[in-house]
């Protein structure tokens, strides 16, 4: 199977009412890419890792190095899938030319597909500029968690006429710039599918419609490794659960030396 192309994404927006939708997960490591990248069409190297595998409290203090690193790892876990990588915050925001700086580290030394970057009209010729040096871009709209200082919190947006008029400019506004897709995350329903109707590239939805031209989820959510997750989080698993009664049997084996047992040790061959 030969790997997917960003062109190849963009073009299912055009096929057709009946289009099937694009299937994004999230992946941070080598292994956990192999695994999705079957039955996916892009894997997201998200600045989620920030609070997913290392504990931060938001996505701001992720680096340019965590993103680089990850993104490395899930492209060599993958052959599939599209790769995109998330720029992280304080990495783009600057100038056109700080995000190209920052960007063509990704693409260089990870091999992604692409990046994606938060922020609607104020990023448009900042997205322009990279799209017109070979650089694809993934939008992303509507709730952006690097601005959760400015927004107040992770709650749905488009709940006044201001938010919703300003969430469909930030959609066209990007379209118009060139990405070649965005995410639309924690907004209304009916915004999400105006969104959608209103853009010709592929919209991708977390916490928005089902209507959107595809759906994307933390894979650790979906998988159920954590306690409390937003609404729209479907669970998928219970992974948590299975770890912690895994890490149970385990260290009462140890304590009680049932392991090692015969098969886990080395013996002189007789
Ligand atoms: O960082 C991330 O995982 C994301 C997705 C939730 C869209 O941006
Ligand atoms: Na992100």
């Amino acid at each position: 199977m030969k790997r997917l192309t960003v062109p190849a994404i963009q073009r299912r927006k055009f096929e057709g009412k009946t289009q099937e939708p694009l299937v994004m997960l999230t992946a941070y490591t080598a292994r956990q890419a192999q695994l999705l990248d079957p039955h996916c069409d892009m894997l997201l190297v998200g600045d989620s890792l920030g609070q997913v595998i290392y504990g931060l409290p938001s996505t701001l203090p992720v680096t340019l190095d965590m993103m680089i690193a990850h993104g490395a790892a899930v492209v060599r876990g993958s052959y599939h899938s599209v790769v995109l990588v998330d720029m992280p915050f304080g990495s783009y925001e600057a100038s056109p030319q700080q995000a190209f700086a920052s960007a063509s580290r990704i693409m260089a030394e990870t091999g992604a597909a692409g990046v994606k970057l938060e922020g609607g009209v104020a990023m448009a010729e900042t997205i322009g500029f990279l799209t017109q040096r070979g650089i694809p871009v993934m939008a992303h709209i509507g709730l952006t968690p690097q601005a959760v200082n400015a927004l107040g919190g992770y709650g749905a947006r488009g709940k006044t006429q201001e938010e919703h008029a300003k969430i469909l400019s930030d959609a066209r506004a990007v379209a118009q710039a060139g990405a070649f897709s965005m995410v639309i995350e924690g907004v209304l329903e009916d915004i999400a599918n105006a969104v959608t109707d209103s853009v010709d590239v592929p919209v991708i939805g977390i916490g928005a419609s089902a209507r959107c031209d595809g759906q994307v989820l933390v894979t650790e959510d979906m998988l159920g490794m954590f306690e409390r997750t937003a609404r729209f989080v479907k669970r998928y698993d219970n992974i948590a659960e299975t770890i912690s009664h895994a890490a149970q049997r385990y260290a009462a084996d140890v304590r009680d030396r049932s392991f090692p047992g015969d098969d886990q040790v080395y013996r002189p061959k007789i």
